[in-house]
């Protein structure tokens, strides 16, 4: 007779997995594959996330990191990051057919960049550097209109042109408790920034983050189904360190997770970044049930109604 399994509670943190913009992102690649058949290339990976990449990929997908890799005669989709203002305006002089996935949300900002630009305010950004989102935002305006904070510390050692004429503007995917005390340095520093009423980090940054602190209490450790180049999956692995969980990992699938770090432990929280598809959080919920007498529990902390449409030219009736 085989041992009894230990049992385990799984808390499912809820909302998790696909946001609007990755979702549409992802939309926007299928539907072109389907209008204009393969090969469709995408600057980028349209979304981090591995699994998705290579689905696509399957589909005749290709994906390239510059717009000088496409050849002319074929459509190119810019990914739900972002890019700088320059990549658009090089299709446009090849006259390419081009499809922006860029999230609205981060057009959001785009926007706010330059309605500030237009006001004649300098930028503080809070962001990551090198994240393509952050390399699109700032590529939205001319060298040295937007200048990049990514710490507290940073902010002591910016140096504006103007400290009376700033504004700041944020990254969609941080960390929504880092943020707040970059803001406050900010506004300590120079009483006459403006910014937006929140921060720009997106709603499903936010609602990922919320979810993961209501299970953060009940459990031993956190596993986070991501990849490790997606900014909101790895802010949900420090958000749960944050608070209180001594075990926080990313994992890319069921085959990434350390069994041998789990032993003993009786309950445990996923979750799963904005890119990450729901298939890989089953899998992981197998996985472990094929080890425990596993019990999942949902920890639904919001509801998302979020839908964003794809573009006018890959809409089919039109
Ligand atoms: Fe957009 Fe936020 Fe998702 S900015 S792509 S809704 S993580």
């Amino acid at each position: 007779m085989t041992d009894p399994k230990p049992p385990l509670t799984l808390y499912l943190a809820a909302p998790r997995g696909f946001c609007a913009g990755v979702d549409r992102a992802i939309k926007i690649v299928e539907i072109a594959l389907q209008k204009w058949g393969a090969p469709v290339y995408v600057r980028h990976e349209i979304v981090h996330n591995k699994f998705v990449v290579d689905g696509l990929k399957a589909l005749g997908a290709v994906f390239v990191e510059e717009l000088d890799e496409v050849p002319d005669d074929r459509p190119v989709i810019f990914s739900a990051h972002g890019v700088p203002k320059s990549v658009p305006a090089a299709a446009q002089a090849r006259e390419m057919i081009w499809v922006d996935a860029t999230c609205p949300l981060v057009s959001k900002v785009h926007i706010e960049a330059e309605r500030h630009h237009e006001n004649g305010l300098q930028m503080i950004m809070i962001g990551h550097a090198g994240h393509p989102e952050t390399i699109g935002t700032m590529g939205q305006l001319p060298a040295g209109e937007v200048l990049l904070v990514e710490t507290v510390a940073d902010v002591a050692a910016v140096h504006p042109r103007d400290p009376e004429k700033l504004a700041f503007i944020t990254q969609t995917t941080l960390s929504v408790d880092d943020t707040i005390e970059i803001v406050a340095a900010l506004k300590a520093r120079f009483p006459a920034i403006v910014g937006p009423h929140k921060e720009d980090i997106c709603y499903a940054t936010t609602n990922r983050q919320a979810s993961v602190k209501a299970i953060a209490g009940q459990i031993d450790a956190l596993l986070v189904i991501g990849a490790p180049n997606s900014s909101n999956s790895r802010r949900l692995v420090e958000v749960g360190r944050a608070n209180g969980c001594a075990y926080a990992q990313l994992v890319q699938r069921a085959t990434d997770i350390d069994w041998r770090a789990l032993e003993g432990i009786r309950a445990v929280g996923i979750t799963a970044g904005a890119s990450a598809p729901e298939v890989l959080v089953n899998e992981v919920i197998d996985a472990f049930r094929a080890r425990f007498d596993t019990t999942v529990e949902l920890v639904e902390t919001a509801k998302e109604h979020v839908e964003f449409k794809v573009p006018r030219i890959l809409r089919m009736a039109e």
